[in-house]
């Protein structure tokens, strides 16, 4: 193992540059502590956002080596076989302050796609009970953990292509909840998901169910998606 890395930041906003900097290395050491000694030891004005430290939250994901992911469950033994470390924020957002991003349209994306549970029953009436083996409950669940890191929606393509995309997380949302059996807005989502920027601008190649750290499929979600706005259609519905 090496004594030192040698570590580029990304600093500045859109238009910043990279900075190079030499942190210890460490047993165990993730990418966020890499982060965390900059910001401590040599320059406290450094910007980046993290919570948990644990792979909950997903408020830590930025560009190390050129790919997204959590940088607090992302080892350095794994990415920096060299010695070496790229540091930038997500892509296809923008840059705030060095390594934090702005995540406004990422959610408003969400609102978009009809994100918003809307329940068919008041707080009158009994629970809804849904059978945990329906198929619809188990299409649900394979998406539901989604935590909204923006590691999907940074890796995706279409989104750098096509600003206006709703992108993988928000249509994977949208898919749990077209298999929500308690929801009431299922024909106002699946309009909000089928037009220009839904599901059907989506190339399928898969970018965001590759590095999902959640493995969730968002892919499968468009797939589903596509197939039941095409079927709307040809009813007339949409
Ligand atoms: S689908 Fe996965 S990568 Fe995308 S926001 Fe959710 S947890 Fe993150
Ligand atoms: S499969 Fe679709 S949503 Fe996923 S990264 Fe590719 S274009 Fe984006
Ligand atoms: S700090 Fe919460 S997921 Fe990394």
């Amino acid at each position: 193992m090496t004594t030192s890395l040698k570590v580029k930041v990304w600093r500045g906003k859109q238009d910043g540059a990279f900075v190079s900097y030499e942190v210890p290395r460490r047993e165990s050491q993730t990418v966020l502590d890499v982060v965390t000694y900059i910001q401590r030891h040599l320059d406290s004005t450094l910007s980046y956002r993290f919570s948990c430290r644990v792979g909950m939250c997903g408020s830590c994901a930025m560009t190390v080596n050129g790919v997204a992911r959590w940088t607090c469950r992302t080892h350095v033994s794994k990415v920096a076989s060299n010695g070496e470390l790229e540091i930038a924020p997500l892509s296809n957002l923008p840059v705030v302050k060095d390594l934090a991003t702005d995540m406004s349209e990422f959610f408003d994306k969400w609102a978009r796609g009809k994100g918003q549970f809307k329940g068919t029953r008041t707080r009158h009436e009994e629970f809804a009970s849904v059978d945990p083996a329906s198929k619809a409950r188990v299409a649900a669940s394979a998406g539901i953990e989604c935590i909204g890191c923006g590691v999907c929606y940074a890796s995706c393509d279409v989104v750098t292509w096509r600003p206006a995309f709703l992108g993988p997380a928000a249509l994977n949302r949208a898919w749990t909840l077209v298999n929500d059996v308690r929801d009431a807005n299922q024909e106002e989502r699946l309009r909000a998901v089928a037009g220009d920027s839904g599901c059907h601008a989506c190339h399928t190649q898969g970018s965001c169910t590759q590095r999902c750290p959640k493995q969730i499929a968002p892919t499968a979600g468009i797939a589903g998606l596509k197939l039941l706005a095409a079927r709307a259609a040809l009813r007339g519905k949409l």
